[in-house]
């Protein structure tokens, strides 16, 4: 059955769950877990399929893809296959009823028409299910793979702020239209069909600088927060500096952000199989190779690099909520409580302990008043 598309439909997934739980990354090899474990998620189609369905009976809320476009190297050259997020999205939205499937989007590397339009299709395929997350880019050696240039910081985002403006243009307009922005020039535009119900599809970002979160605040339905380990009180002062920024603009948005989850019939054989996995059997090369990108290497941060090596294998810096259901739930319970409206979580085989996750986890989050019954 298609949703009705009204744009609260949309931000709420279509339904009452106060906690909305999806599935992140399983759209490339090795998920977000930097391992060498030989039951590593492949990232390939059948099992995304699997997974979409699955999770889509399970009740699970969304399924949102990395962006990724060129492996990390080290011993299994991490996330070095991965399925085009586009295309993926859209093959899962027609495999799926209920959840929301979300594109992640480099802006400077998608014509914003095409782009316009492959949204599009794939929200009326999805029946008016499909959510956009728009990155700016980091990383020059994708880039450098197209040929194309990364602007500096503050560029990149007046640059995606043209490129949103155009695919919003391309999705509203009535009519013929040109559009003539600094970067973006376009003329006689017709763009039909628009979204599902009139409305728009579901719009995310991850911008963690100030200029990223102003974009989040002005285009965006809702901001993927900070990874990096932290405290209830720092999630919620987080939540609430944002919140109060979006307030000032007359601007309402949802909160997310992005956990590894180890969840076993007792907390012993959690911890053990997260030892296992993330710290004895990590791609230590891969890990290191991360890093590098970034900058962070033992000289330029000596006193944390440990501390940075150890967050990047479990989940490229993901949250890691390691424990029995009871304890999984308890975490997750928290997040909702410092204002978190959801979580992206990934596991190191997706198919294999999701539904573990879900016979366990859900109906105790549902006991507690955070899924709806
Ligand atoms: C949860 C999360 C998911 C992200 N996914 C991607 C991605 O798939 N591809 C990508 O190139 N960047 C991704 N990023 C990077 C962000 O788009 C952004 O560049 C980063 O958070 C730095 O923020 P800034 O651009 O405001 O400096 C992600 C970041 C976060 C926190």
């Amino acid at each position: 059955m298609p949703r009705d598309a009204t744009s609260r439909e949309r931000t709420s997934m279509g339904n009452a769950n106060r906690l909305k739980i999806g599935l992140f990354g399983s759209n490339c090899s090795s998920g977000r877990a930097v391992t060498m474990v030989p039951e590593r998620w492949s990232g390939g189609w059948q099992d995304n399929v699997r997974l979409a369905r699955l999770a889509d009976e399970a009740g699970i809320d969304f399924m949102l893809p990395v962006a990724r476009w060129k492996g990390y190297g080290g011993d299994t050259d991490y996330q070095g296959a991965t399925l085009e997020t586009m295309t993926w999205a859209t093959g899962l939205l027609a495999n799926t009823k209920r959840m929301t499937v979300f594109g992640t989007v480099h802006a400077p590397l998608f014509h914003p028409l095409i782009a316009a339009k492959e949204f599009v299709t794939a929200d009326h395929i999805g029946g008016g299910r499909f959510g956009l997350n728009v990155v700016c880019g980091w990383n020059e050696g994708e880039f450098d793979m197209f040929g194309a240039t990364l602007r500096d910081h503050e560029t990149r985002y007046d640059y995606a702020q043209e490129w949103l403006d155009a695919v919003k243009l391309a999705w509203t307009a009535q009519q013929e239209f040109n559009f003539e922005g600094q970067f973006i020039k376009l003329k006689n535009v017709r763009a039909w069909p628009k979204p599902v119900g009139g409305t728009r599809p579901l719009i995310m970002n991850a911008g963690a600088s100030p200029t990223g979160q102003a974009f989040a605040i002005r285009n965006c339905d809702a901001l993927f927060m900070s990874t990096r380990l932290a405290s209830l009180e720092t999630y919620a002062a987080n939540v609430r500096r944002v919140e109060e920024l979006a307030q000032r603009e007359g601007r309402e948005l949802g909160f997310y952000t992005v956990g590894v989850i180890t969840c076993k019939a007792t907390a012993k054989e959690a911890h053990d199989y997260y030892h296992h996995c993330i710290v004895e059997h990590a791609d230590w090369n891969a890990v290191d190779s991360i890093l590098a990108m970034k900058d962070i290497t033992p000289r330029s941060h000596p006193a944390e690099f440990e501390k940075l090596r150890n967050e990047q294998a479990n989940g490229m810096g993901g949250l890691p909520i390691v424990g029995d259901p009871d304890q999984v739930a308890h975490e997750l319970a928290i997040l909702s409580e410092a204002g978190m409206t959801g979580i992206g979580v990934s596991f190191v085989n997706y198919l294999e302990e999701l539904p573990f996750f879900c016979d366990e986890v859900l109906p105790r989050l549902k006991r507690r008043g955070l899924r709806a019954p």
